[in-house]
C-alpha cells in the first residue's frame, strides 16, 4: 500500500486547480447571486477533457481513472460547486452509465458527444432523471410510466430537481413499465430534450449551488424508440443504483472540495486577522478548529480515494462510495459553518466566499442519496 499520487495524477490536480483559480473564481459571486449557469466554464472544462474523464477515448472520453476524477472535482469544488455538480452529473451519472451499459450504437450516437461535452460547437450535456415529486429517497416508487406499445415506449410523468435540467440535451430517464413487478418492472431510457412532449419546467430558486440549473421535467406522451432502452427490460432500477454508487464518489469529492475551500480560506484569514493583540491563529480555540478541519478533511479524502481505487480495480464500491459521501458531506457542512464562525462578521458577507461554501455544502447531504439513505446502504452492507 502506498499513499502517493502519480506524476499524472499530480498534473491533473494542478490543471484542475489552475482552472478553478483562473476560470471559476472570476465571477463566482455574481453567478451565485444571479443564478447564472456557468456555460463558459463548462465549455472550457469540455475542452480540457473533463466532461467525460473516465470514458474510453474510442467514445470521445479522456480515458482517465476515477482517482483523477476525484482530484479534479475536489479542486474545482473548492472554488465553484455549481461548476463541479454539472461536471459530476455528466461524468458519473450519464457518461459512466452509458459507457458501462449502453449498446455500441447508443455509445456512438450519445456517449461520444456527451463525453466531449460538445456537439457542432455547442455544449452537449446529460442529466439523470430519477427523482419525482413523490419518489426521492424511496426511489422504487416511480410514478413516471413508460408503457410498452410494441414498437416504442410511451413516456408520461414528472421528474423533479433535475441538475442540468435545461442545459442538457440528453436525459437518462428512469420509469415504471410494469408496476406489478415493482423495482424489477423499472426501465432506463435515453430521451432527447428536443423530442415532442418533453417540457422543461420552472427553474428552482435554491439555497446553494445557485449557478447550477435545476428544473422539473415533464413528459406527456413522449415516444421513445425501442433502441433507446438501456440494456434490457427490467434493468432500470439496478441501472440507477449502480450509476448512483459512482455518482456518490463525485458528490463526496465535491463535498471534500467545499470543505477544503472553507479550510484554506480560514487558514489564510487566521494568519491575517488580529484580535486581542495577536493573529487569531495564535488563539488555541482557532487552532483547535483548524486542526479538526484538517483532520476530518484528510479522512474524507482517504475515503474518496479508497472508493475511487475500488471502482478502478473493478471491485464492488457501493459501500465505500456511501461511506465517502456521508462522511465528506457532513464534514463539508460542519467545516463550512466553522469557517463562517472563524471569519466572524466578514464570514457573513458574500465577498469572503465562506457563506456561499456553507450554502453549497448543504446539498451534498441531500442529492444523490441523502445522508439517511447512505446510512441505509452502509447498514445493509455491514449487516449482510
Ligand atoms: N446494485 C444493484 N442492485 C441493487 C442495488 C445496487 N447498489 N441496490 C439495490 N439493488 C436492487 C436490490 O437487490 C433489489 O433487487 P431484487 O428485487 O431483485 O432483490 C432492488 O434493487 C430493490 O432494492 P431495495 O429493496 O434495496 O430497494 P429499497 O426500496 O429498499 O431502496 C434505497 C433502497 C437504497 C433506499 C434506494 O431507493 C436509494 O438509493 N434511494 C435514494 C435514491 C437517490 O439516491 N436519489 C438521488 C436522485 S439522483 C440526483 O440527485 C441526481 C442529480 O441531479 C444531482
Amino acid at each position: 500500500m502506498h499513499f502517493q499520487l502519480s506524476e499524472e495524477h499530480l498534473m491533473i490536480q494542478k490543471a484542475a486547480r489552475d482552472f478553478a483559480q483562473n476560470e471559476c473564481l472570476p465571477g463566482v459571486i455574481e453567478r451565485d447571486e444571479l443564478q447564472k449557469f456557468p456555460a463558459e466554464q463548462v465549455m472550457k472544462l469540455a475542452e480540457l477533457g473533463f466532461m467525460g474523464m473516465m470514458v474510453d477515448p474510442e467514445y470521445g472520453g479522456a480515458g482517465m481513472d476515477t482517482i483523477s476524477y476525484v482530484l479534479a472535482i475536489e479542486e474545482i469544488s473548492k472554488i465553484d460547486a455549481s461548476v463541479s455538480v454539472c461536471m459530476s452529473v455528466n461524468n458519473s451519472l450519464v457518461c459512466w452509465g452509458l459507457d458501462m451499459y449502453g449498446t455500441v450504437e447508443q455509445k456512438k450516437k450519445y456517449l461520444t458527444p456527451l463525453a466531449q461535452g460538445r456537439k457542432d460547437g455547442e455544449l452537449y450535456l446529460g442529466a439523470f432523471l430519477l427523482s419525482e415529486p413523490e419518489a426521492g429517497s424511496d426511489a422504487t416508487s416511480q410514478r413516471t410510466t413508460a408503457e410498452d406499445m410494441g414498437d416504442h415506449y410511451l413516456l408520461n410523468g414528472t421528474k423533479n430537481w433535475i441538475t442540468n435540467g435545461n442545459s442538457a440535451s440528453v436525459y437518462l430517464v428512469i420509469a415504471q413499465t410494469d408496476v406489478a413487478k415493482g423495482s424489477r418492472g423499472i426501465n432506463a431510457f435515453i430521451v432527447e430534450k428536443s423530442w415532442p412532449g418533453v417540457t422543461v419546467g420552472a427553474k428552482e430558486n435554491k439555497l446553494g449551488i445557485r449557478g447550477s440549473d435545476t428544473h422539473s421535467i415533464l413528459f406527456s406522451d413522449v415516444k421513445i424508440p425501442k433502441e433507446n432502452l438501456i440494456k434490457e427490460n427490467g434493468f432500470g432500477f439496478t441501472f440507477a443504483m449502480k450509476t448512483l454508487a459512482g455518482g456518490r464518489i463525485g458528490i463526496a469529492s465535491q463535498a471534500l472540495g467545499i470543505a477544503g475551500g472553507a479550510y484554506e480560506l480560514s487558514l489564510k484569514y487566521s494568519k491575517e486577522r488580529k484580535a486581542f493583540g495577536k493573529e487569531i491563529m495564535h488563539h488555541q480555540i482557532i487552532q483547535f478548529k483548524l486542526a479538526d478541519m484538517a483532520t476530518r478533511i484528510e479522512a474524507s479524502k482517504l475515503l474518496c480515494l479508497k472508493a475511487a481505487y475500488e471502482k478502478d480495480q473493478k471491485q464492488d464500491f457501493t459501500l465505500s462510495s456511501s461511506m465517502a459521501k456521508v462522511f465528506a458531506s457532513e464534514t463539508a457542512m460542519w467545516a463550512s459553518v466553522e469557517a463562517v464562525q472563524i471569519h466572524g462578521g466578514y464570514g457573513y458577507v458574500k465577498e469572503y466566499h465562506v457563506e456561499r461554501l456553507m450554502r453549497d455544502a448543504k446539498i451534498t447531504q441531500i442529492y444523490e442519496g441523502t445522508s439517511e439513505v447512505q446510512r441505509i446502504v452502509i447498514g445493509r452492507s455491514i449487516l449482510k
